[in-house]
């Protein structure tokens, strides 16, 4: 079954495990989940338009899911 699933945030959510410091992917795109690599960085000139990325990390605006 094939899914579409939106994320919005665009950075890592940090989390404190001990001494340890972890930096877990929030926008979707990491190739090393559940931890960030920093794709990230494409997001960040998103603004409220809506993106679909493909597996090269190429993107598309979209206009909407519901339409
Ligand atoms: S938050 Fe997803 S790669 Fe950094």
């Amino acid at each position: 079954m094939a899914r579409i699933v939106l994320h919005e945030r665009n950075r890592p959510y940090v989390v404190k495990v001990g001494d340890q410091e972890l930096h877990l992917c929030g926008c979707g795109l990491s190739e090393n989940k559940p931890y960030c690599d920093g794709t990230h960085m494409k997001t960040v000139d998103e603004g409220s338009k809506l993106y679909m990325y493909d597996k090269s990390g190429n993107r598309v605006e979209i206009e909407s899911f519901y339409k």
